[in-house]
């Protein structure tokens, strides 16, 4: 294995010297610095920067996050998916506020103990902000070094990821002593933990791609195990993916009166909190999946006119959503607790998942026709 001190050397050069100017960089406050690592699992940092702009903007404390109400949480999350991070975010708030008197703990089990809080998370805060010795590893930072190590073994085996940590701890470690001013070291950083887990991640959010890795503008390809034997590409193993599945739904856009239909997601549901149009599951081989419509509001499915499909991909789901439209005129059986009939301009103001948020935009597109003058919107993509 590459030597810890060449490692840890030539990745805090490159890093000071190539790192990303990104807004919560400049900042050394704990609270900013976990709004900007919860929005980064799973979200490119181009992505996230509007978002946690508008957040802070709203929410400047946590003080402030803790008092939101659920609604606006969500409506800042609107977008970004895994909404579960965003309740966790409020209610790690809530527990700062009742159990650290609003200060963020520095204490490592006390972040680790928060909710929504993971040892990524945990560790990227204590490094960032607190400039403690602990290792933050995410999918990046684990590319990065099984390339480096030339890790053969299945990265998704517990035993191969307490070994990636324990290095990880080891090069963190090893970084935090370069840190301290010795007569001879006169330019060091304030916070070489921070910077050494942020390094590794940076690398591999640009440099040691998932594919295609750029290894000639790589700090470390001198030491490389992977590339020393040609397998930068192939490397991690990250065992058998699993397939995924194709599924159909169905949506409803119905309008009576001027106001549209809409359903809140109730809390134990996945995007528990936020709201969507009527809409199921439709299996192979049911044709229309309206039978539950037919039955609270007794018309034929013929009644609902095609407003346009959406294509879009959640984890292992690829899921082809088509959406529909009506009037209602007469008719509706009692809606559960969950339905409300609302106007177009409320429909702005509410947190919609990804793919009902698109039939939002396209309501306003069209000015609300409700499909009276078929327009069929059609869209692919990641939400
Ligand atoms: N991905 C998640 N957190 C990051 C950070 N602080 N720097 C670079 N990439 C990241």
């Amino acid at each position: 294995m590459p030597e810890t001190s060449a490692v840890v050397k030539n990745l805090l050069r490159w890093y000071r010297q190539n790192a990303r100017d990104l807004p919560w960089r400049r900042s050394a406050n704990a609270y900013e610095a976990w709004i900007a690592e919860v929005m980064l699992q799973q979200t490119r940092a181009s992505a996230v920067i509007p978002y946690w702009k508008r957040w802070l903007a709203a929410l400047p404390t946590v003080g402030d996050l803790a008092e939101a109400d659920l609604d606006q949480v969500l409506k800042l999350w609107e977008g970004l998916g895994y909404y579960a991070r965003a309740r966790n975010l409020r209610r790690a708030a809530q527990a700062i506020q009742e159990n650290h008197e609003g200060r963020f703990p520095e204490r490592f089990e006390d972040i680790l103990a928060l909710p929504g809080i993971g040892r990524y998370t945990a560790g990227a805060i204590a490094s960032i902000a607190f400039a403690q010795a602990r290792p933050a590893l995410d999918g990046n930072g684990i590319r990065v070094l099984c390339r480096v190590d030339g890790v053969a073994d299945c990265a998704e085996r517990s035993e191969v990821k307490r070994r990636l940590w324990n290095r990880a701890e080891v090069f963190v470690r090893h970084a935090s002593r370069t840190g301290k001013p010795t007569p001879s070291r006169k330019q060091c950083s304030p916070n070489p933990c921070g910077d050494f887990n942020q390094a590794l991640m940076e690398l591999g959010a640009t440099v040691c791609l998932p594919r295609r890795p750029l290894c000639d503008l790589c700090p470390l390809r001198r030491i490389c195990r992977a590339r020393k034997n040609g397998l930068a590409e192939s490397l991690p193993n990250l065992g058998k993916r699993r397939q995924s599945a194709r599924r159909n739904h169905v949506a409803v856009v119905l309008r009576k009166r001027g106001r549209f239909l809409v359903r809140q997601r109730e809390t134990k549901e996945i995007n528990g909190g936020l709201w969507e149009f009527p809409s199921n599951e439709v299996n192979a081989g049911d044709p229309g999946g309206f039978q539950w419509l037919e039955k609270v509001w007794g018309q034929p499915p013929e009644a609902l006119r095609i407003l346009g499909e959406i294509k879009h991909s959640i984890t292992f789901n690829r899921i082809t959503l088509k959406v529909y439209a009506a009037e209602v005129r007469r008719g509706f059986g009692r809606l559960g607790e969950s339905y409300r009939w609302i106007l177009p301009g409320e429909l702005e103001r509410l947190a919609f998942t990804g793919a009902h948020g698109k039939i939002v935009r396209w309501i306003a597109a069209s000015r609300c026709d409700c499909g009276q003058n078929p327009k069929i919107f059609r869209e692919e993509g990641t939400l």
